[in-house]
């Protein structure tokens, strides 16, 4: 396994993330360590790292590259249960949260992982291989009207029911177990010039469905200002507007201390506001990194400070 991911928007990311160089940061997305070391590199001798990865490999290629570093712990954990490994660490706050979601280079380029459309691989999508529902089980076992759901919703897939009815077809069949299956039938259904736009959509629905990314990705929202210190900042990362939508949708409801009369309209409830926004925009990568790294091409960068 090679080290070829390229971290996204390093400098904007940390530079934001760090408030204090002896603080206690947590990087919610391991990954192949890319934010990590560089996270470590810019703190003291008091300064410390916690991490987490859902997914083994890059979990154990981190652990093998930090095994020498006394102030890294890391965990193959959800990220979601960053409350849990506070705990874990004897922690009741962390200096600075870190989330560059999504899925890296490796898991993309890794043939065997079956995370893209580009190479043949089993119909997988897991980036917690102890689950149990693989895509090939959705593809498979679902119906034509959760599958067309699963396509609309989450890949913004508008042929979502024309792709549905055809998986149903195929599957009558034979069993879609392989990446190169699903291409096919999908290459039967749009026009080369929709080709890649429309691959892409059908295997972010599938990822995002057999990872359950959108639920989590709330719950570690929530859960992340539990442990989050008073002036520590929130720092996410992400890569389709889906996520973008529910990190931006949190900030703002975590930003506002009224509710509107709609919403509360006896005005009974009493909040207080938790988040202060650091960027009112999100920052994208510069033309520079883009051409350097077509995967940044999507990225938004969001960061909020802890009230
Ligand atoms: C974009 S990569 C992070 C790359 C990392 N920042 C680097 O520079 O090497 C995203 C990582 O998040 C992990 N991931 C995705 N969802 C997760 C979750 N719910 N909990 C923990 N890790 C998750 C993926 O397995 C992947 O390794």
């Amino acid at each position: 396994m090679s080290e070829h991911h390229v971290p996204v928007m390093l400098n904007e990311s940390l530079d934001l993330l760090i408030t204090d160089r002896s603080g206690v940061y947590f990087d919610a997305t391991l990954g192949f360590g890319g934010h990590s070391s560089e996270i470590i590199k810019r703190l003291d001798d008091n300064g410390k790292l916690v991490a987490a990865d859902v997914d083994k490999d890059a979990f154990e290629f981190s652990q093998k590259k930090f095994a020498d570093n006394s102030r890294v712990s890391l965990y193959n954990f959800n990220y979601s249960f960053i409350d849990v490994i506070a705990k874990i660490e004897s922690l009741s706050y962390f200096d600075g949260v870190l989330a560059d979601l999504g899925v890296s280079s490796f898991q993309l380029d890794n043939p065997d992982s079956g995370f893209t459309y580009r190479s043949d691989a089993a119909l997988d999508l897991r980036m917690d291989k102890t689950k149990e529902l693989t895509a090939a089980d959705v593809i498979n076992t679902f119906d034509e009207t959760y599958l067309a759901k699963i396509f609309f919703e989450l890949g913004e897939e508008k042929n979502s029911r024309r792709i549905a009815r055809s998986i149903l077809e195929k599957r009558e069949i034979k069993k879609i177990e392989t990446t190169s299956q699903l291409v096919s039938i999908i290459d039967d259904l749009v026009p080369e010039n929709f080709r890649r736009k429309t691959l892409s959509r059908v295997f972010q629905a599938l990822r995002i469905f057999v990872n359950d990314e959108l639920e989590n990705l709330k719950l570690f929202l929530e859960n992340s200002l539990k442990v989050l210190r008073q002036g520590g900042r929130l720092v996410v990362i992400t890569y389709h507007s889906l996520e973008d939508r529910i990190v931006k949708d949190f900030f703002k409801n975590e930003t506002i201390v009224n509710l509107s009369p709609k919403e509360d309209p006896l005005g009974l409830i009493k909040r207080e506001a938790r988040l202060k926004l650091i960027n009112r925009k999100p920052i994208v990568p510069t033309d520079f990194e883009i051409s350097n790294n077509y995967r940044a091409r999507s990225a938004k960068l969001r960061v909020a400070e802890r009230l």
